[in-house]
Parts: C-alpha cells; structure tokens; sequence
C-alpha cells in the first residue's frame, strides 16, 4: 500500500528503538524483530494523513505515528502467543515467539507497549506539540488500546471461540478489538494539528468505519488467501473456531459489509475542508486490499 509518508514513518520508527549495545540485547533485537518485519503501517499512515488534513507539519504527527504502530505491533507479537492464537507466521517471517521464544516475545511486547507511551509523554514530543496535547493523546491512545479498548476486545474475541455469538456480541468484539485502536490513530492526527472537536469527532466515526471494513476484510483473507501472500497462516480463524463476521454471515454478506463499511467512512470525511482525496483513496485501497 503506496503512500506518501511511508518513508519518513520507517525512519523515525526504527529511530525510537532503543540501543542493542546492553545486557537486555535480546529483548531489543526481538523488539526490532517485529517492527522490521514491516506490516503496512496503516496506522501511521491514518495519523498522518488526518494530520495533513487538519493543516499540521508531518514532522509534529511523526511520534504520535510511531506511538500507534508501537502498540499495534505488541498486539500483533501478543496475538500470536501459544495461548491467544497460536500462530507461527507473521508478515511473512516466523512469529516474534518462534525467534525468540515465549518469555521473551512476551516481553518484547510489553516494552513495545511501554515505548509508545514514552514517545507520547517525552520532552521532545511536548516541545513539537505542547504539554496539554501529550496529556490528550496518551489518554486517547490508553482508552482505545486497553480494557474497554483493544486489549478488551480480545478478552471478547477469546471468550467467544467454540461458540456462536450474536450480532451484537460480534459486533461489540470488532469495535474493540480493531476499530478501536485505529480510531485513535485518526483521531490522533487530529490532535496533532490542533483541530477542533467537530473534526475530531468527523475523524473518529472514519476510523470507526474502516476499523469494522478491515476487520472483516482481515476474517475474509483468512478464508480466501495464502500464507504467501497473507504472510500469516491462512485458516487460523477456523481453526480456533473465532467467531467472526464470515462466520457468522458468509462471505457474501460480509463482502457487502466491507464496502458499505467503506463508503460511510468516505462520507465522514465530508466535514472536511481540505483535500480528502488520499483519505478516500487509503479508505477505498484497504477495502481492496489483498494482504
Ligand atoms: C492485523 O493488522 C491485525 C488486525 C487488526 C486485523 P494489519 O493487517 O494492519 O497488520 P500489519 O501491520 O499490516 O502486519
Ligand atoms: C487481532 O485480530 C486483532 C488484534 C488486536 C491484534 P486477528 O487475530 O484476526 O489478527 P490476525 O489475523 O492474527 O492478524
Ligand atoms: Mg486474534
Ligand atoms: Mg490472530
Ligand atoms: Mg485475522
């Protein structure tokens, strides 16, 4: 997925991680694993694009960028974990675990997750943003990735394995555990230009939409890719019996879902003033996507 600031996020993420030059060596390496891993950085992307939007610099929205993928990818080494979904492949290399073992992927994760809040609260960030919107955006981003966020939808997504759920479950599962976090990077990139709360708001229903389009576009890959192409192993959502909207509507229904999904995203950018073109185009290339 081609986009305009892919080169600068690259660089500043790798520029965050700590020194190897230590006796916690293996934990450095194993958080430089993953995040080199690539992935395509749809996170940061969001934020700067929405950052773009609201007439901010790119290089004020660079460390709420990094903090968002940082948390994205301790998700990822977290998911991957023996006793989440047991998966042996990642972005097309071996899980963060299988390198590294348990312990230390664990670990990796947890200091991943840390990093991002440094990068958020540290003196550098405050002095391109201001204190007051470094408080805002480390709340922003903590509600969104924990309990009542992200890490809360995965409780949900584990609890609903071997069974079938409602919609209103599926539905409260997906908001969680994907849509959440990527809210907060469109809403994060808001914050960094300083926009008004109307734009705020415009930004996070945005997210919301593209967060249940790319959930189930992930739940219908999983059924219709390759590893090769996925770079995860295809089938591990049957496998575990997940609850999920191809599960539970089909592929069919949930194809519809995912450009409906798309199309309200689209709509929400209508309260924009600047040019929404590459936000569109993000919005319409994931529901595309083939990985
Ligand atoms: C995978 O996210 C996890 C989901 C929320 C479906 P991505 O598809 O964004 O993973 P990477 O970052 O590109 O590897
Ligand atoms: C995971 O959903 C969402 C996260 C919060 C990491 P999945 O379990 O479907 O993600 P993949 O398919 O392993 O990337
Ligand atoms: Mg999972
Ligand atoms: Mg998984
Ligand atoms: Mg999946």
């Amino acid at each position: 997925m081609n986009n305009r600031f892919l080169q600068p996020i690259e660089e500043a993420l790798y520029d965050y991680l700590p020194s190897a030059d230590c006796r916690e060596r293996k934990l450095v390496e194993a958080m430089r694993y993953s995040l080199e891993a690539g992935g395509k950085r749809v996170r940061p992307m969001l934020v700067m694009e929405f950052n773009a939007l609201c007439g901010g610099k790119p290089e004020t929205a660079l460390p709420f960028a990094c903090a968002v993928e940082m948390v994205h990818t301790y998700s990822l080494i977290h998911d991957d974990l023996p006793c989440m979904d047991d998966d042996d492949l990642r972005r097309g290399k071996p899980s963060n675990h299988k390198m590294f073992g348990e312990d230390t992927a664990l670990l990796a994760g947890d200091a991943l997750l840390t990093l991002a809040f440094d990068i958020l609260t540290s003196d550098d960030t405050a002095a391109l943003v201001g204190d007051k919107t470094c408080r805002r955006a480390a709340a922003v981003l903590a509600r969104y990735a924990g309990a009542s966020g992200m890490v809360g939808g995965q409780v949900i997504d584990l609890q609903s394995e071997n069974q079938r759920v409602t919609y209103d479950v599926l539905n409260d599962l997906v908001g969680k555990k994907t849509a959440c976090l990527i809210q907060a990077a469109c809403e994060l990139g808001c914050l960094a230009a300083h926009a008004d709360e109307g734009k705020i708001r415009a930004a996070s229903e945005y997210g919301e939409c593209i967060g249940f389009a790319f959930q189930i576009q992930d739940d219908i890959l999983d059924c219709t890719s390759t590893d090769e192409v996925l770079g995860k192993p295809v089938g591990s959502d049957e496998e575990n019996q997940k609850s999920t909207f191809v599960s539970l509507l089909g592929l069919q229904r949930s194809k519809q879902m995912v450009d409906n999904y798309t199309a309200q995203a689209v709509g929400a950018l209508r309260r924009f003033m600047g040019d929404t073109q590459p936000l569109t185009d993000l919005a319409l290339a994931l529901a595309q996507r083939k990985n």
